[in-house]
């Protein structure tokens, strides 16, 4: 009889180790992080995505993981769902700026941290979260407004200026607008005479550059919010039958692998890097706020830009 209970209880157990996913490997730390991701739009978001894949593996973090598929509609679902299955972190990268208290509010109530990633939001109440880990995007705008100020420094002509801008409403559209406006307006002969929203993606970045074109109006300088849509624009400029980066010179923000190749091709003349390696300060960042521990409010990612002689030299060690 005695054996028979002890056999009971073993499954037991087990059954119950099985369910709560206790015991494993992934697991190891016993904390589960809910991440919300915006999409898989451009070559920084899949290395951004990667990152935190590989870094909860490494820190035993057990991660659900949800793309929103650009759609905030689809984050607000998938927060709410974090909540319910009671994970100890929740994370994500808004794909918009604007509309989050209430969703936000609902994972305070249930006592459940946030951390944003990447993007920020625009809520008032900052104790909605519990930090922000990303970059400066109005630096980001300032750096590319500071190589188009450098180029034509000693040009007295008007510079006309196109720009593909993100996602419309999120953070980094409107932070490297704001930031690269800044700059750029302090002298008149710059002159933005297109803009328009590319979506971050390569496809719309081809499709916006030949409605550009179309239109007849000269562009010296292409400032592209992202280098994916910088991409889409160099394959419709050598389609028009112009040279990228000599009759139209671009200036973009991340830093992938095939920007760097354009620059050193001569396609592209300048690049502001956006680092979308956050997975590990990221896993760390959880276990801390799980303990309790206290973090800064606003984690800012150091970044670099790139001349194409430093992309020569970056290549062969870019990881993305
Ligand atoms: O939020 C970061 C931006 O989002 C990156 O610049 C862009 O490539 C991505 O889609």
């Amino acid at each position: 009889m005695f054996k028979r209970l002890v056999i009971v209880a073993t499954a037991l157990t087990l059954t119950a180790a099985a369910a709560t996913g206790c015991g494993g490997a992934a697991d190891s730390g016993g904390t589960t992080l809910g991440f919300s991701q915006v999409g898989a739009e451009s070559g920084w978001r899949t290395a951004n995505t990667q990152s935190i894949q590989d870094s909860a593996k490494a820190a035993g973090i057990n991660l659900k993981f949800a793309d929103a598929q650009q759609k905030q509609e689809n984050q607000i679902k998938a927060i709410r769902s974090f909540i319910q299955q009671r994970v100890d972190v929740i994370a994500f990268s808004p794909v918009v700026e604007s509309g989050w208290d209430t969703v936000l509010k609902e994972a305070k109530d249930a006592k459940i941290p946030v951390i944003l990633t990447d993007r920020a939001v625009d809520s008032k109440d900052t104790t909605l979260y519990a930090t922000f880990l990303g970059s400066d995007f109005v630096e980001e705008g300032k750096k590319a407004a500071q190589y188009v100020i450098d180029t034509y420094r000693s040009s007295n002509e008007t510079v006309n200026i196109a720009e593909l801008q993100g996602t419309t409403g999120s953070a980094p559209a409107i932070d490297r607008k704001e930031g690269f406006l800044g700059l750029i307006s302090a002298d008149p002969k710059f002159k933005i005479v297109a803009s328009q929203t590319g979506d971050f993606t390569r496809a719309k970045g081809k499709e916006v550059m030949q409605a550009f074109l179309a239109s007849r109006q000269k562009i010296d300088v292409l400032f592209a919010h992202n280098d994916d849509m910088a991409l889409g624009a160099i394959q419709a400029i050598e389609e028009a039958g112009l040279a990228p980066g000599k009759d139209i010179k671009i200036v973009s923000i991340d830093g992938v692998r095939d920007a760097l190749k354009a620059l050193v091709d001569g396609k592209k003349n300048f690049v502001v890097e956006c680092n979308p390696l956050l997975g590990p300060q990221l896993m760390d960042l959880v276990g801390k706020v799980k303990a309790g521990q206290p973090v800064p409010h606003r984690i800012v990612t150091e970044e670099t830009t790139f001349t194409p002689e430093q992309a020569v030299a970056a290549l062969p060690g870019r990881q993305y």
